[in-house]
């Protein structure tokens, strides 16, 4: 049998002995937000430590775990950390939490990250809708055999984030006026930030904004039918665009520094996704 989905088998296995919660909405926290789960009505809580061989993040200050729970009354699985491939996991075990959720029950996936803004008149602290994505320089995680009960070989990718979802987000931050800009998002490995002359490519590329998460995301769930979205927090200019050195610090300052806002437009937007059939 095969190896990533005996693995992603015995995850499903150890999750369903411990929960009972079936999600609608799966939601992964990017930077700045790692709290906005304890801000739900949570009813079950799931370490990713306690689940028979899941991926656990190396990254200080990542908590690791499942929070299942009601945003008003929709119910959501949310990633309270996510593992990336820079800390040196295969990126079938960076999808891993991804593909669980989906067979949670979770359909839509809403994506968020922190990442250097590379479009024209985008600031630190704006927030991007990602309308479109580069995922090419981080290996597809269907690479392998073919997992024929998650997707099929060959998937189609010419529309991953969801318009209808797209339209959702851009409506609730209207209502409460909350400026968007909207663009693609391109993964690279990191875990280094870019030279100047890579944001360049990015930028040459049609890339908006520039992380190390997200993309091989959206390839996996997109693969298994789910309908997705995402946000972009732009933490800082990327390298280049502004003049001064990158530190982690910056871009985690940035996130936290409009995290009540972005929380508010995660909430707004779940809400209404909710309302949708
Ligand atoms: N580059 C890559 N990843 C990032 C950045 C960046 O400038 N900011 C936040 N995540």
């Amino acid at each position: 049998m095969n190896t990533v989905y005996e693995k992603l088998m015995r995850c499903y296995k150890s999750v369903q002995e411990k929960i009972h919660f079936r999600p609608g909405v799966a939601l992964v926290l990017g930077s700045g937000l790692g709290d906005y789960a304890d801000g739900i009505q949570v009813q079950e809580v799931l370490d990713y430590s306690h689940i028979e061989g899941f991926p656990v993040s190396t990254v200080p200050g990542h908590k690791g775990r499942f929070v299942f729970g009601y945003v008003r009354d929709v119910p959501v699985v949310i990633m309270q950390g996510r593992v990336h491939y820079y800390e040196g996991y295969d990126i079938s075990d960076v999808v891993l939490p991804i593909r669980l959720m989906k067979l949670m029950g979770a359909q839509k996936l809403f994506l968020t990250n922190a990442a250097g803004g590379i479009g024209d008149g985008f600031q630190a602290g704006d927030f991007m809708l990602i309308t479109g994505q580069i995922a090419n320089f981080v290996p597809s995680p269907l690479i392998g055999p073919n997992m024929d009960e998650l997707g099929v070989r060959f998937p189609d990718m010419s529309e991953i984030y969801d318009k209808d979802l797209q339209k959702v987000i851009l409506g609730a931050a209207k209502d409460l006026e909350i400026p968007m800009q909207q663009g693609i998002y391109i993964q690279l490995t990191g875990p280094n930030y870019e030279s100047p002359q890579e944001v360049q490519m990015c930028k040459t590329l049609g890339a908006d904004a520039v992380g190390m998460s997200t993309a091989c995301e959206a390839v996996a769930a997109n693969h298994m039918g789910m309908q997705i979205c995402g946000i972009s927090c732009i933490s800082n200019l990327a390298c280049g665009i502004t003049d001064h050195p990158l530190t982690h610090k910056e871009v985690q300052d940035t996130a936290d520094r409009v995290a009540p806002l972005f929380k508010q437009l995660i909430t707004e937007s779940i809400v209404r996704i909710g309302k949708l059939k």
